[in-house]
């Protein structure tokens, strides 16, 4: 006999096991199944992102940039230093330990808010009455089902075709959060959000860093400004990106990795590394979920097929997250997840895709929200711009961190913000209002006539919102 529940959610990632507790808050009996296992071969929900993505990657992030103020920074500061050492595998030790809190606070969160929890591999099974039930495999197998299903069962990285990843000398984002010591030199293939943000930690701790990047535009889905002063501050810092190469044949040896590539001019090269990150993209995940069992549509990129609704084509099933269309983002998967629990409630559960913020969290970080200038132009569309340098921020010279901008986008008639776009310190935290503002269809104006605190990177904002009619105070 198989264990009833009104939810059942397969896969404990963001999308995941923030839709389980919205479901459960709002009453309904709900279980969350996830196979993630832990060095001790214990449940570690979070998914990617909490395992080996956000959370991990944000920790190397802050341990390297310490390293770098360290080195770099303190002497301005007036503060000495002697022999500055790196232990790595202190530095991986702590980068696990905040992994763990936040799998146990899953755990805690499951418990308190009574969703029934299941450490396996959950998959379609059809049933003798023609509809299905879920088999979850961990340590004991049983069946289980649920009035509505909610997949959830995010993405892997893509590999590089004929160079599989050993996570030894081949990396995906798994190895690359676990690299025993500081390699000499280290390869990226993509210069996508992880090629950057995991380029900076090993470059930061002393790698000579090579990215190749098969487009000739750096940043291709960023502002093209904001876009151009990163690359500029990047290889400022000492990260070599090429753009515009073909990857050919990569050879795993010994003594490290040896790519193949032709250059933008059409020069043959090799690339000569101890360890190669391969950071091109990732492919949505229904491994071990049997969709052909029950028949779910999946589209050519394995992608489960949903409407605006995260609906699937069979009745009562849902898919949120990565393993459906969209951005690849943890923030994304939760609105999914929360909008999927109310509407199976009757609620009108809502995810607006223009508000999405995206973050990258190199330094200086790069954040943006809205359309960049290069989609406005091609879409006809009248704007006026703005932007503001963090040079002329009192806050950003006290910090010692004055590279970059803030840039608004505004309709030329209506002043709505169209997008808001940065580079520079804190980004990350910056671009909120942003989204704020254009969630309430703000003007620039609105934000130009806001009072903002001082010293505060935030007056950026508002000097690029007042900078859109060309009346900067502080530029
Ligand atoms: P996932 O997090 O992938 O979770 C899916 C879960 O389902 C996994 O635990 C998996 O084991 C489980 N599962 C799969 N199939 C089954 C099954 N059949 N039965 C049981 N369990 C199953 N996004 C951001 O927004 N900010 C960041 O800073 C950021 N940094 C990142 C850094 C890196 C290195 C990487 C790789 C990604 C990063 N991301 C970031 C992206 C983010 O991790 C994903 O967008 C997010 O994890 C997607 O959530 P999800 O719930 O859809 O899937
Ligand atoms: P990505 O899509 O960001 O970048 C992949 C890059 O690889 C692109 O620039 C692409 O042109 C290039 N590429 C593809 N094939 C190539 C080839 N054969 N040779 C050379 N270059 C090639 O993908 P990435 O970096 O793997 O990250 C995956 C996703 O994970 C991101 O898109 C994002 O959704 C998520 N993520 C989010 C983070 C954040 O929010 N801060 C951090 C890290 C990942």
């Amino acid at each position: 006999m198989s264990k009833q529940f009104d939810v059942v959610v397969i896969g404990g990632g963001p999308g995941g096991y923030i839709a389980a507790i919205r479901a459960a808050q709002l009453g309904f009996n709900t279980a969350c199944i996830d196979e993630w296992k832990n060095g001790k071969g214990g449940p570690a929900p979070g998914g990617t992102c909490t395992n080996v993505g956000c959370i991990p990657s944000k920790a190397l992030l802050q341990s390297s940039e310490h390293f770098e103020h360290a080195g770099h920074h303190f002497a301005d500061h007036g503060i000495g230093l002697k022999d500055l050492s790196i232990d790595v595998s202190k530095m991986l030790a702590r980068k696990d330990q905040v992994v763990k809190q936040n799998n146990d606070g899953i755990l805690y969160l499951f418990k308190k808010n009574k969703v029934t929890f299941f450490h396996g591999r959950g998959s379609f099974v059809k049933a003798a009455d023609g509809g299905y039930e879920i088999k979850v495999a961990g340590a004991a197998e049983e069946s289980i089902t649920g009035k509505h299903v909610i997949l959830a069962t995010g993405s892997n990285a893509r590999a590089l075709p004929g160079a599989p990843f050993d996570e030894e000398n081949i990396l995906s984002n798994d190895g690359a959060l676990r690299v025993a010591s500081v390699p000499k030199k280290l390869g990226l293939i993509g210069s996508g959000v992880i090629g950057l943000e995991m380029g900076s930690v090993w470059r930061r701790l002393g790698a000579e860093v090579t990215v190749l990047e098969a487009l000739p535009t750096f940043l291709g889905a960023v502002d093209e400004q904001i876009a151009k002063e990163a690359h500029k501050a990047f290889t400022k810092q000492g990260l070599k990106i090429e753009l515009g190469v073909k990857v050919g044949e990569v050879k795993s040896g010994k003594k490290g990795v040896a790519v193949s590539y032709t250059t933008a001019k059409g020069e043959a090269q090799t690339l000569e590394v101890d360890k190669l990150i391969v950071s091109i993209g990732r492919v949505p995940n229904t491994i071990g979920l049997n969709p052909e069992a029950v028949g779910l549509k999946l589209d050519e990129r394995g992608a489960i097929v949903v409407d605006d609704e995260c609906k699937t084509n069979l009745p009562n099933v849902w898919a949120v997250g990565d393993v459906v269309r969209g951005p690849m983002l943890a923030h994304k998967a939760e609105e999914e997840g929360v909008a999927v629990a109310e509407r199976i409630a009757g609620q009108h559960g809502h995810v607006n895709f223009n508000t999405i913020p995206w973050v990258i969290y190199t330094s200086p970080e790069i954040a943006w929200v809205g359309q960049t200038e290069q989609q406005l132009k091609a879409a006809g569309r009248a704007y006026k711009a703005g932007t503001f340098p963090f040079l002329a921020n009192g806050r950003a010279r006290a910090l010692g961190d004055t590279t970059g901008m803030v840039k608004f986008l505004a309709d030329a008639k209506t002043d709505e913000i169209l997008g808001v776009h940065i580079v520079g310190p804190m980004a990350s935290e910056l671009i909120s209002e942003a989204v704020v503002a254009m969630e309430f269809k703000a003007s620039a104006e609105d934000i130009a006539r806001i009072c903002h605190a001082h010293p505060s990177l935030s007056e950026a904002t508002k000097e690029a919102a007042l900078a859109v009619d060309k009346r900067t105070l502080n530029f």
